[in-house]
């Protein structure tokens, strides 16, 4: 298992451009399933579920090929399965967006049952429960959710939580649906917003998305497009943080600060220097962070994704830090790893108290998820010597050539295979 060795406290320095959003990729591909046209992605992200979801496109029955522009073009001219099969489910949850499409397009559909992973349960009732509500009749089966519908029929369902794959599958399943469908309490996330463009390019007739209420007025049949992918604002923002937390001077191009002012805010309390344009963002350190407290919630709140990464920022701040998670149970095992580089973090339930100390010390630690990994390459940055983070087949799974990029700044870090 190949891991990263950094030698910190270089003050990161220079431009580095971000990448596609990894969370708007995955859906965008998964949509090419609703049509037996070509879907040509522009931009995709180089990266671990990248290839997984393309994997399990392929058994579906995808072609996928390059264009000459690099583009990435996929088509579904006819579905050949209609099975996810657990060992790809549970190597990639995402995997599961896969069923609204599956049967809006062919009635049939079977999954595996996704488990919890390293940051909670996550369940996924609401997805099941409306596509219940537009028609399916769904069973659980040795693991596997087994559905099968007629056309779907359009309705207005309210979601109980926030849910993001949720809105998105929901979402894909109604396009093809007779009639309206309203989903309340949607996700308002920037990688929904994306989604809805996608599959209008396609045909299909959305209002609302990015809003709390999505109408989606059914149409029979969707065709190919052509769709760029937002920039990945979770890839920008760490970024954001390895200049701050090294007091230096980040440039990040190609990104969308729109969709980051959550995470600005936070960076800006903590006494970053911030400069913002229409598609970057200069962040410049402060000598040593202020403490500051941040909440987790749904878009545009700040994002959970971004709390381990901030969380390492903090635990160097000149005070005490509250990192509240709201999103995930259990989202906190890069607290313990971050003390054993020094940081003092004591857990109290969701709440994370984050004494701020004057600098952590290179040590060996392992990544437990994507994000968890981020921070503590992070925490390696600033550092006093040697970090080695082992597993990082977890950053890979959502973080493009991350070493390249950091490196680019001035980073000393390696990959050791
Ligand atoms: N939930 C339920 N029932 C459901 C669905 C969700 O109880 O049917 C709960 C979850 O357990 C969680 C909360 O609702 O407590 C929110 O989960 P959500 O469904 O929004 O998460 P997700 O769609 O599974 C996506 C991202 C995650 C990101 C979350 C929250 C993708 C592929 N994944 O997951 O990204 O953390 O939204 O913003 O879009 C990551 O990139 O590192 C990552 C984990």
């Amino acid at each position: 298992m190949a891991s990263l060795e950094i030698e910190g406290g270089v003050r990161l320095k220079g431009q580095v451009p971000s990448s596609p959003a990894k969370n708007a990729a995955l859906p965008a591909l998964v949509a090419s399933l609703l049509t037996a046209e070509p879907v040509v992605l522009e931009n995709l992200p180089a990266l671990a579920d990248v290839r997984t979801i393309s994997q399990l496109l392929e058994r579906l029955g995808a072609e996928l090929s390059q264009e000459p522009d690099g583009a990435t073009r996929v088509q579904v001219r006819q579905v050949k399965s209609h099975e996810a099969p657990y060992e790809l489910v549970s190597t990639m949850r995402a995997s599961v967006l896969v069923l609204g499409p599956l049967l809006a397009r062919t009635g049939l559909a079977r999954v595996a049952l996704p488990g919890g992973c390293a940051i909670g349960l996550r369940p996924i009732d609401q997805h099941l429960k409306g596509l219940k509500r537009l028609g399916a009749d769904i069973g659980i089966q040795n693991g596997y959710v087994e559905a099968r519908s007629s056309r779907f029929k359009g309705c207005r369902m309210t979601l109980d939580l926030v849910t993001v794959t949720g809105t998105e599958n929901l979402m894909m399943a109604a396009v093809l649906a007779e009639g309206t469908t309203v989903i309340e309490n949607a996700a308002r996330e920037p990688e929904v917003v994306d989604l809805a463009r996608l599959l209008e390019a396609m045909g299909a007739r959305i209002e609302g998305a990015g809003t709390e209420r999505i109408e989606i007025l059914g149409v029979p049949e969707l065709g190919g497009c052509r769709h760029r992918v937002i920039p990945d604002r979770i890839e920008t923002g760490t970024l954001l943080v390895a200049g701050a937390i090294t007091g230096g001077d980040v440039t990040v191009t190609n990104a969308a600060p729109r969709n980051l002012s959550a995470l600005l805010a936070k960076l800006e309390e903590a006494g970053a220097l911030l400069e913002v344009g229409e598609d970057w963002v200069r962040c410049r350190g402060p000598e040593r962070p202020s403490p500051t407290d941040v909440i987790t919630s749904p878009f545009p709140g700040f994002p959970t994704d971004m709390q381990a990464q901030v969380m390492s920022l903090l635990g160097l701040a000149d005070g005490l830090s509250r990192i509240t998670e709201t999103i995930f149970e259990n989202r906190f095992m890069h607290a313990a790893e971050l003390n054993r580089m020094g940081a003092r973090i004591e857990i109290d339930g969701a709440t994370a108290l984050v004494q701020g100390v004057s600098h952590y010390q290179g040590a060996p630690v392992m990544a437990t998820d994507l994000r968890a990994s981020a921070s503590l390459v992070l925490a390696g940055l600033a550092a006093k010597g040697r970090t080695e983070v082992s597993r990082v087949y977890h950053l890979d799974r959502g973080y493009e050539r991350l070493e390249a990029k950091l490196q680019a700044l001035g980073a000393r870090i390696r990959r050791i295979p």
